[in-house]
């Protein structure tokens, strides 16, 4: 009887360890991460150079990604006056990432975003498109035509929906919720707010 229990608890333990190893496999245990941002904005340049891309470098299996180049920038309905919070410098170049990022797959819409906010200027826009496997002139077609205006007036309801103006770019967004906690503490340590999903994972157990 004694030892019968013995092996059930102990069957119990197994079961609960091999629970936690098929989390860490399964695709659902992903984090989906939104930023809002602008393509000539400082502060998204700092976080996505500085503070996003290491993170990303560590958790990249677990993280679906997904950037929204608009912020606070506004745009008619049809198409008409397109303004953005840096100009517009910024607008053109809002519009050459939402275009990049709609043929690009996962990683490398990351590598292009972080490419594109080290560079700033067009020639530098379209040494990352080439980089990650994009025509230039495809590009051009997208920002010049429906497609283009089609994806700003897609990343303006995005933004409107989602977030909360945004008051603050660039805004971060957990598994589609907006959370002002999160949002502040992410700006300056995505680590800590990944963590928060991913306990688990060896790169959470210590403080970083
Ligand atoms: C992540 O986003 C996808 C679709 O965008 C959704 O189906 C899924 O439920 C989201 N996951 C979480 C944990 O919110």
């Amino acid at each position: 009887m004694v030892l019968g229990q013995a092996c059930y608890t102990l069957l119990i333990i197994l079961l609960l360890l091999a629970g936690c190893r098929t989390l860490e496999l399964q695709p659902q245990q992903k984090i989906n991460i939104s930023i809002y941002y602008e393509s000539l904005c400082p502060d998204s340049k700092l976080f996505i150079t500085q503070y996003f891309y290491p993170a990303y470098e560590i958790f990249s299996n677990y993280l679906n990604i997904r950037f929204i180049p608009f912020g606070k920038a506004n745009i008619r309905e049809d198409g008409s006056e397109y303004t953005c919070q840096h100009g517009k410098e910024e607008c053109v170049r809002n519009i050459i990432h939402g275009c990049a990022l709609d043929m690009l797959t996962s990683t490398n819409q990351v590598e292009f975003v972080y490419c594109a906010m080290i560079k700033r200027t067009i020639m530098g826009h379209k040494e990352c498109a080439i980089q990650n496997g994009l025509i230039w002139e495809d590009i051009q077609n997208c920002v010049n035509g429906e497609r283009g205006l089609a994806l700003t007036l897609l990343a303006q309801y995005d933004t409107r929906i989602s977030t909360d103006g945004p008051k603050f770019v660039p805004t971060i967004i957990f598994n589609n919720k907006f959370s002002q906690e999160n949002q502040k503490l992410t700006f300056r340590d995505p680590i800590s707010v990944i963590c928060k999903y991913l306990a688990f994972h060896p790169q959470c157990d210590e403080p970083i």
